[in-house]
Parts: C-alpha cells; sequence; structure tokens
C-alpha cells in the first residue's frame, strides 16, 4: 500500500532522483561502442588491435572497449603533434585564444551530456561531474583562453606580451589519472595549448571516454589537425609517451609510484617534467573552530569523489579539548550520507572506479584496525550491485600507522588528536607528502601562522577542496613539483627563448697544460696560508678525508689545495644548511641587507680576489668577472623583497595568496665556466629567496671558496646558510642527489652529470633544475640572472582565505 503523504513527511525519505542517461547511450551506440585514439586529426578504430573494456563501477555494465595504443600509435602521435607545432606556435595568441574561448563555449554547451558520461565511466555522483568537474573544465579554458590572448604574439625571441622572453617548451606528453579524468584533461591541455604546445595526451584506461568525447568536439569546432591527439591506453602506452624522443615535456598526474618510474624513465634526457602526485593531507580543527562547519568541510574533504581526490583532507589532526564533540557531530553527520547510484541526484557518495582500487580500500582499512585503530560506519545497506564503499572513520590512530601515512584514496577518514598550535604543525608535516592543508580556526591569526609552516602546496583557511583555474595547484615534497592554474602554472609549458637557441655543450676551464714543479715542495711553500678548507656551518672544516688535492693554475702552476670532500662533509654541510633553516624566516628585507653587506665586503677585497681568480682566467677576465659578481650580488639584494606573490581572484567570496616561499635547502653543483661568477650566480638567488645551500664549486678553481668564505663570514650571514665543499663534483653530487634531506638540487655543469643527478635524486622526489649541460653565458644577464633562477629557488603555496559572514 502506498505510504501516506503524512507518513513521508515523517520519514522525510527521498525517493531516487535518476538522471536520464539516454542520450550519453545513443552517443555510445551509434559509436557501436567502439573507440580508438584521436591522432591527426582522425580516429584510429581499425579493431584489430588488443582492446580494453570500460565499466560502469556502478553497475559493472560494459559501457566500450577501446583499442590500446602501442608504440606505433605513439609514434604517429608525437610526429602528428610535431608536424603541427610550428604552425601552432606561430598564430597570434589571438587567435589560439579563439580557439580555447570555442572550446570552453563547447564544453558549456555538451555540459549534459559530459557530466553524465563521466558519471557512468567513474561512478562520480552525477551532482558533482554536474556541478563541479564540469563547469571547472569550462572555467580553465575560458580562464587560459585568457593567457593565450595576453601571451601575444611569438616573433624569433619568443612571446611579446605577459612573458615576454619566453617561448613554448614545444611537444608535450601528458599522461592523467582516473579520479577527476576531463577536469585533469582540461588542467593539462588548456595551459599547453594556450602556451603553444601540441599534446599528446594519454587518459587513464578506467574512464578514457569523456577524453574521447572531448576530442570530438575539438575536432567539430576546427581544432587543427595534430594540435591535440588522444592515445588511449594503459601504463604500456603511458610509458612509450614517456620514454619517446620527440616529446619536450612530461606533465602527469597520478601515483607517486608512477612518478617515480617516470622521473627515472625522464633522467638522462632533457625532457621538462611536472608531476603531481599522492597525498596525505592534514585537515586540522583547532578547538576554536566552528566545529559544524568543519564537519561539512570533512564531507567535502574525504567524502567528495568517494575520497578518490589527491588533496583530500584524509588525516583529521584534531585538537584534544574538542574531539570527542567533533567525533560525535560527525558520526551523526555520516550517517545521513546518502551513498548509491551515482545518476541519483540526491546521493553523496557513488562508486569506487574499480575492483583493484575497492580491494586496496578494504585491504588498508583492515590493516588500520590491526595496527590499533577503532573503525566507525554508519548503519545501512548498500546497493547490492556495484563497488560502493561506506564512509568510514578510524579514530586512535598512531601517526605512525600505515593508515596514517599511505594514501588510501578512498572514503576513509583517519583520525588523530594534538593539544597545541606546534603539535598540529608537526603531526601535519609528519608525512612524506605536502600536497594540501585545511586548517579550521576562528582565529585568523592561528589559522594563518599555521599555514605558513604546513609544508603543502594548497592551503584551505575554514574551507576544503576548493579549485580554480585562476589558482596554482600543485605539491610540495613527494607529491610531486609544477602547478597548475593560475599565471604559475603557465611556465610550465614555456621556457626563456634563449634556451631553446642551438645548444652548446658546456666547457670546462682550460685544462694546465702540465702541473709544473714538485707537488709536495710547492705545497710546502705554502702550506700554512694555501690549504683551503671546507666551510660547514659558518666554520672553516677539515676534510674528513683528510685529504686534500692539488688545484693548478691556468699556466700550469700549483696554486693552492683543496679540500677532497667526501660523503661525510656532505652530511655534515646538509644538516648545518637544514638546521640554519631560519634564514628563511628572517625579513626579505634582512636578507637584502646582508646580500648588500657581502657585496661592499667584496669590493674591499677586490685586489686579493682579482688576483686569484686571475690565476684560473687570466687577468682580464678576472677584472670583468669580479665587477659583474659585485654587480650580480646587487641584483639579489635587489630582488630578495622584490620576487613577491600574487592575490588570486577566484569567482568566490575568497582570496588566494599565492606565496613565494623557499624551497627549502639546496644542493648547488657549479661549473667551471667564470668560476667565482657561475657559483655566485647560482648561490645568490637561492640565498636571497630564503634558501639554504650546499654548493661545490668548480672542482678546477675551489682555492676561490677560500676567499669566498672569508667574505661570508663578515659579511652576517648566519653560519649554515652557505656551506661550500669542495672535491669531485660527480661524487658530491651523487651524494647530494641521493640524500634525502634536500628539497632541491641545481646541477649547471656537463650533461652527463645532469643525467647522473637526476637518476640520482629520485628516492624523495627532490627538484631538479640543471643546464642540461647546455652552456650559459654567465656574462650575460639574459641568461644567468634574474626569474629564471628565482622561480627556481621559490615554490608557490596558494593559501586560500575566505570572507565575509
Ligand atoms: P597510476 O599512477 O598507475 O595511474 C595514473 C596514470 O598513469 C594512468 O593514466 C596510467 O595508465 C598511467 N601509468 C601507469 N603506469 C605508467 C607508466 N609506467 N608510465 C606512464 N604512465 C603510466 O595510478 P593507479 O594505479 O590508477 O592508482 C593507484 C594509486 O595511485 C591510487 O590508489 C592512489 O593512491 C594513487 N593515485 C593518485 C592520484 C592522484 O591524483 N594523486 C590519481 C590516481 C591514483
Amino acid at each position: 500500500m502506498a505510504s501516506s503523504i503524512v507518513e513521508k513527511f515523517e520519514s522525510m525519505e527521498y525517493g531516487p532522483a535518476l538522471e536520464d542517461a539516454g542520450e550519453v547511450t545513443r552517443w555510445l551506440e551509434a559509436r557501436g561502442r567502439r573507440f580508438g585514439s584521436y591522432i591527426d586529426g582522425a580516429w584510429t578504430a581499425a579493431g584489430s588491435g588488443e582492446r580494453f573494456a570500460v565499466k560502469n563501477p556502478a553497475t559493472g555494465e560494459l559501457l566500450a572497449t577501446v583499442e590500446s595504443a602501442g608504440t606505433a600509435e605513439a609514434d604517429r602521435a608525437v610526429a602528428a603533434a610535431r608536424a603541427a607545432l610550428p604552425e601552432w606556435q606561430a598564430l597570434p595568441g589571438h587567435w589560439r585564444a579563439r580557439y580555447l574561448y570555442a572550446l570552453a563555449r563547447q564544453v558549456q554547451k555538451h555540459a549534459r551530456r559530459l557530466a553524465v558520461l563521466e558519471t557512468l565511466d567513474n561512478g562520480k555522483s552525477i551532482r558533482e561531474s554536474r556541478d563541479i568537474d564540469i563547469p571547472l573544465v569550462a572555467r580553465h579554458f575560458y580562464h587560459h583562453a585568457g593567457w593565450a590572448q595576453l601571451l601575444g604574439n611569438l616573433g624569433a625571441k619568443g612571446f611579446d606580451g605577459e612573458f615576454a622572453g619566453y617561448a613554448p617548451v614545444g611537444v608535450v606528453g601528458q599522461i592523467i589519472p582516473w579520479n577527476f579524468p576531463l577536469l585533469m584533461f582540461a588542467w593539462k591541455v588548456a595551459p599547453a595549448l594556450a602556451a603553444g604546445c601540441t599534446v599528446v595526451i594519454k587518459p587513464a584506461e578506467y574512464t578514457p571516454l569523456t577524453a574521447i568525447l572531448f576530442a570530438e568536439i575539438a575536432d567539430e569546432i576546427g581544432l587543427p589537425k595534430g594540435v591535440l591527439n588522444v592515445v588511449n591506453g594503459d601504463g604500456r602506452t603511458g610509458a612509450a609517451i614517456v620514454e619517446h624522443p620527440g616529446i619536450d615535456k612530461i606533465a602527469f598526474t597520478g601515483s607517486t609510484e608512477v612518478g617515480r618510474i617516470i622521473r627515472k624513465a625522464t633522467a638522462g634526457t632533457a625532457k621538462k617534467l611536472s608531476l603531481e602526485l599522492g597525498g596525505k593531507s592534514p585537515f586540522v580543527v583547532f578547538d576554536d573552530a566552528d566545529l559544524d562547519s568543519a564537519v561539512e568541510g570533512l564531507v567535502d574533504g574525504i567524502w567528495f569523489n568517494q575520497g578518490q581526490v589527491c588533496c583530500a583532507g584524509s588525516r583529521l589532526l584534531v585538537q584534544e579539548r574538542v574531539a570527542e564533540r567533533l567525533f560525535e557531530k560527525l558520526r551523526a553527520r555520516m550517517s545521513t550520507l546518502r551513498v548509491g547510484s551515482p545518476l541519483d541526484k540526491a546521493i553523496d557518495i557513488g562508486a569506487i572506479v574499480d575492483q583493484v582500487q575497492y580491494d586496496r580500500i578494504a585491504a588498508l582499512v583492515q590493516t588500520g584496525i590491526a595496527e590499533g585503530a577503532t573503525c566507525w560506519q554508519p548503519e545501512g545497506d548498500l546497493p547490492a550491485q556495484g563497488l560502493f564503499f561506506k564512509p568510514t572513520l578510524l579514530t586512535g590512530v598512531a601517526p605512525s600507522a600505515t593508515v596514517a601515512q599511505e594514501e588510501i584514496f578512498g572514503p576513509v577518514l583517519v583520525a588523530m588528536t594534538f593539544r597545541t598550535p606546534a603539535e598540529a604543525v608537526e603531526l601535519a608535516n609528519n608525512t612524506a607528502y605536502g600536497l594540501a592543508a585545511s586548517i579550521w580556526s576562528e582565529n585568523i591569526n592561528v589559522a594563518l601562522d599555521v599555514a605558513a609552516q604546513v609544508k603543502a602546496g594548497v592551503v584551505w583557511v575554514n574551507a576544503t577542496n576548493l579549485f580554480d583555474a585562476a589558482c596554482g595547484f600543485g605539491g610540495y615534497r613527494e607529491s610531486g613539483y609544477g602547478r597548475e592554474g593560475g599565471k604559475e602554472g603557465m611556465f610550465e609549458y614555456i621556457e626563456p627563448a634563449w634556451l631553446q637557441a642551438e645548444v652548446e655543450p658546456a666547457t670546462s676551464l682550460p685544462e694546465p697544460d702540465a702541473p709544473v714543479g714538485d707537488a709536495t715542495d710547492a705545497a710546502a711553500d705554502f702550506a700554512i696560508d694555501r690549504t683551503v678548507k671546507n666551510y660547514i656551518g659558518g666554520k672553516q672544516a677539515r676534510p674528513d678525508s683528510g685529504y686534500s688535492y692539488p688545484v693548478y693554475g691556468r699556466d700550469g702552476r700549483l696554486v693552492g689545495e683543496a679540500p677532497l670532500g667526501s660523503r661525510k662533509d656532505i652530511r655534515n654541510a646538509v644538516e648545518a644548511a637544514r638546521a640554519a633553516g631560519k634564514w628563511a624566516k628572517m625579513t626579505a628585507h634582512g636578507r637584502a641587507q646582508v646580500l648588500y653587506f657581502f657585496a661592499e665586503n667584496l669590493v674591499q677585497r677586490s685586489a686579493e680576489i682579482i688576483a686569484k681568480l686571475a690565476e684560473f682566467v687570466g687577468p682580464e677576465q678576472a677584472a670583468v668577472e669580479f665587477d659583474d659578481s659585485v654587480e650580480r650580488t646587487f641584483t639579489y639584494a635587489a630582488w630578495a623583497d622584490k620576487f613577491e606573490g600574487t592575490v588570486h581572484n577566484p569567482p568566490a567570496r575568497m582570496v588566494t595568496l599565492a606565496m613565494k616561499e623557499a624551497v627549502g635547502t639546496v644542493g648547488i653543483l657549479a661549473p667551471d665556466e667564470a668560476p667565482l661568477l657561475s657559483l655566485l650566480s647560482l648561490v645568490l638567488p637561492a640565498i636571497a629567496m630564503g634558501n639554504t645551500v650546499v654548493a661545490v664549486p668548480s672542482e678546477r678553481a675551489a682555492t676561490l671558496m677560500g676567499e669566498l668564505y672569508q667574505v661570508f663570514d663578515t659579511s652576517d650571514l648566519p653560519g649554515g646558510v652557505v656551506n661550500l665543499v669542495a672535491g669531485k663534483a660527480s661524487e658530491l653530487g651523487k651524494t647530494l642527489a641521493e640524500h634525502d634531506d634536500l628539497d632541491a638540487i641545481w646541477s649547471f655543469r656537463d650533461e652527463a652529470t645532469s643525467a647522473m643527478i637526476k637518476a640520482a635524486s629520485i628516492g624523495n622526489l627532490k627538484q631538479v633544475f640543471s643546464n642540461n649541460g647546455r652552456a650559459i653565458d654567465w656574462f650575460d644577464p639574459a641568461q644567468a640572472q634574474g626569474r629564471w633562477f628565482l622561480r627556481h629557488a621559490t615554490q608557490v603555496k596558494n593559501i586560500w582565505v575566505p570572507y565575509g559572514e
């Protein structure tokens, strides 16, 4: 018997409100539910090759099969993108803007179809694909149509508008995951096309369908063939793209594990790389937070998209005093979350994308329980069919537990408590990741103070999981590097135009003709004052090896002895650099003062320094190089308080503060050319931005550092901010690259060293900044100083701050 209206009102049960999938079904049927790849403006769907199945995770229904692209298809796609590149980048920015604008309009026009297809393919709720994913896709193309417009035209010297002097990177390979299939596609494709790059993109094999529909749309608007190529397949296809020699840049979003594989595969190449990897983002609730809002924040933080979100607020850190109250409210709210058919407009949680992911989540929850956590899930039944997982709360979790450290990538919240803000920061940073953080407090001072201390690329204050095309998104540490969105994101697809001129290999100082005289005798002559030491923690330190090596001038005469640094010296230097971290907290003005003082003291000692430098480069170059070194110091003293952040304007009652923060501790391998100027050109931008440094000076001219550290000593530079260790660059470089406590490494020597550094630094995925063996004219300010260096010395943290009641 039908229930009465009164009964319905009492139970307030929702009926199903299913979205109609008829149009999408017709679209699938019209194509025989068979798809291929979109290469050079045409579809490959011969049908003879290996195919993979694409299923609806909510029902298990087969949606379509898709042909896997192999290396032959990858080759064709890269060739098509390469062929399309000259014309695409020669187009005035305005014309590229028109294409991007047309794409945005088409996305809006097809919004419902794209949303339904996304939901069928991925299992996410229609509410989210309709109201979040697809509108953000359109917004991304609109926003980047704007960047295309503002870049201006591409003359021989690069763009002439915003980003003047920069040029497109070239052909880019992009690999995306399945959790936001079309949104990740837009994040990758829009900035690349805006910048004048051509694209080969591989969607995830679980969720290729919206990218396929998008390619159809791009085809309809007449996007020139070869500009966008969509290549389908699994990791093997991804690997074929990553390893392809015809690709200039790889952009990847996905697991940290595959990020490492990609880092390794590209190590021996000059490919530019950006990685958006996993996360274990803290959701910090202070005792003065509005707890009801925080609970709603958690719903968006960890149950949005079934928790399959790289920046999910998956680690709840709550101040002890309010923990039980919050858990109680949370459990009550969790009981009202509706899990069910993703096409139902009234559900909150849809299906997990695939059985593999489902099993992984279930196994991790079991591990959590086995390691002592208390597991709570709301009562009620799940749909009989499909991959549904209840919202889950794990409390009493130890910070070291597997579930507190590993990305679960499902609707599972892991909770811990803290007492003080300092403890909250410590717990928040107790992870190898650094993607995002959410901070809840009614005290703006506390919230912003914690935001500044959390190591994460995105921080939401009293909010969570907000995204916008104008605001950069990306991680710190093992969450990867590079930004997507905003002005900072554009830099991933452009590079200084001069870098694209013909590549000259880096050269070294001329070999001394032949060592003259007896090294021991000569050394004895000046053993007292000419034996240089390492410089660690603001002190001169003998090398741990106890050995020095002779350093010869360009006439072959012995000019001194340099310490033969070893693994132990590097370890000590990194420790000293880490300990000097408060340098980043000094005001930018304060850092500028130190650099000006350093310049002043360099000038004071000009005669000695020029004389020493002349031993390696001759008197003429020495005089010029010294003057340029002083000027470069002034330049970075000037930049110290001027390389500022931005305030982004997302379409919400929010400001997003894009703060430029120091990367941390940076290892530097300086080249032999212009040994004083090049060393300073690398060390100064790093320290001007608040980093601390372990630098290996030119092996061949290492005695120069004896002069330098004396000047540092007299310039109020705090001990440990700059550490100098001399020795074999290849050996010391390897130790630096492998060191887990270093955040970045800059290699400006030959190509082999760059490749070695990239390969050896995969462990903690530290950022690598390198000349890829290319000669840099250290005397040319256009190449050797300025924003290119400063950008590598900083990483952008986007802090979202709401305003209004
Ligand atoms: P995955 O990293 O394997 O997949 C992401 C993309 O990389 C897919 O397009 C895949 O085909 C491609 N791929 C796989 N192996 C590759 C290779 N060797 N070379 C080039 N491309 C390759 O992620 P998966 O296996 O789907 O998910 C496993 C875990 O990774 C998840 O449980 C989650 O923890 C994490 N993950 C994180 C994401 C994020 O946005 N941070 C997104 C997806 C997964």
